[in-house]
């Protein structure tokens, strides 16, 4: 008997309408459309406005919109992860909630937390459960509302950072296509480089916490870049040579969108051409668990059955890896 595969069977994204532009954050904060786009390559990035609305909200809609093209009935859905770093609140799981909203009753849902990587690290966990024979529809949701934890009077975190959602169906399959490896990796020495300060049990709100603004992303910013250029390539690197992918061999690179200057010298060390990697961080900025999916769902016409992609992604923990899969369907079909 043929192996069971985990195949991406469709993707979803949903974002917010209000777009910030680099013109916008210049009179909120001392920078510049040159600054931003030379150092980043963002242009603009969406920000959720509304009272009560929070990362659930766009799970939720990136759910619903892919429950509806994959002709997928809620009761039918098996288990629902959500990769975020800004849940709706410390605990139920953002998942239960995007679930609940979504029409999903009495599945199996959780969190998973490792910040800019979540999403890849979700999509093997999600795997793992289609491979076992254990379930057979699962979705991996990457959410974030980057805007609720960004300091708008720190400029060198604000200029980043975007709300998305993404969410991605998994089915098996046996057939050669679908996940076929993922490496992950990661290193909690680098905590100290990027986490936000309080709010956790070991400094919980307070007034104080508040003051020194300690609820808002803390990050070194050159530290961050110089350990994600090098093992966001190595891993890609790894992965390729692992199963002798020539670069020509590569339909699509897909990474995580923290920076252009990271994606560029990334896609450099694997010998491949621009033309080859998804990029639209310059419309929606770095939007942590959700950049994966929305390139994908973005680029999905695009998209031929068979296609060799490598996702990859590097984020707080540090934590990095990257997925080699073979794409599932022809995506011009399935809008
Ligand atoms: O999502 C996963 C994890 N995150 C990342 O992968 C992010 C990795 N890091 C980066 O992308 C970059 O380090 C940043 C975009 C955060 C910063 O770019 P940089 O080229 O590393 O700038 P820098 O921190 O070295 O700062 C250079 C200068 C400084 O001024 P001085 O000290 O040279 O006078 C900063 O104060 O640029 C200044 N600066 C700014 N100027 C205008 C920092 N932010 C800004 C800004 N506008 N927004």
């Amino acid at each position: 008997m043929s192996k069971i595969k985990a195949a991406i069977t469709g993707v979803h994204a949903w974002v917010p309408d209000y777009i910030l532009t680099n013109d916008e954050l210049a009179t909120m904060v001392d920078t510049s459309d040159e600054w931003i786009t030379t150092r980043t390559g963002i242009k603009a990035r969406r920000i959720l406005k509304g009272e009560g609305k929070g990362t659930s909200h766009m799970g939720a809609e990136a759910v619903k919109g892919l429950l509806k093209k994959t002709n997928t009935h809620p009761d039918e859905v098996d288990l629902l992860i959500c990769a975020t770093v800004t849940p709706d609140m410390q605990f139920p799981a953002t998942a239960n909630i995007i679930a609940d909203k979504a029409g999903i009753k009495y599945a199996f849902h959780f969190d998973i937390n490792a910040a800019c990587s979540g999403q890849i690290y979700a999509l093997t966990t999600a795997a793992m459960y289609i491979q076992s024979g254990m379930y057979k529809k699962v979705i991996m949701v990457g959410a974030d509302k980057m805007s609720s934890i960004a300091d708008y009077t720190d400029r060198t975190t604000c200029v980043i950072f975007g709300d998305a959602a993404g969410a991605i169906m998994l089915e098996p399959t046996t057939e050669d296509i679908g996940i076929i490896d993922s490496i992950h990796q990661s290193d909690g020495a680098g905590r100290v480089h990027l986490h936000q300060k309080a709010g956790g049990s070991v400094k919980p709100a307070s007034h104080a916490t508040v003051d020194a603004r300690e609820h808002y992303i803390y990050q070194e910013g050159q530290a961050v870049f110089r350990f994600a250029v090098s093992r966001m390539a190595d891993v890609s690197v790894e992965m390729m040579k692992k199963h002798n992918i020539e670069p020509e061999d590569l339909a699509w690179f897909v990474p995580h969108q923290a920076n252009n200057r990271i994606i560029e010298a990334t896609a450099r060390r694997m010998g491949i051409e621009k033309k080859q990697v998804m990029i639209n961080i310059q419309r929606f900025g770095n939007t942590t668990s959700a950049t994966i999916p929305l390139c994908l769902w973005e680029w999905e016409d695009k998209l031929m059955k068979g296609d060799n992609i490598i996702l990859a992604a590097f984020g707080g923990g540090f934590t990095w890896g990257a997925i080699y899969l073979k794409w599932a369907y022809n995506g011009k079909n399935h809008r």
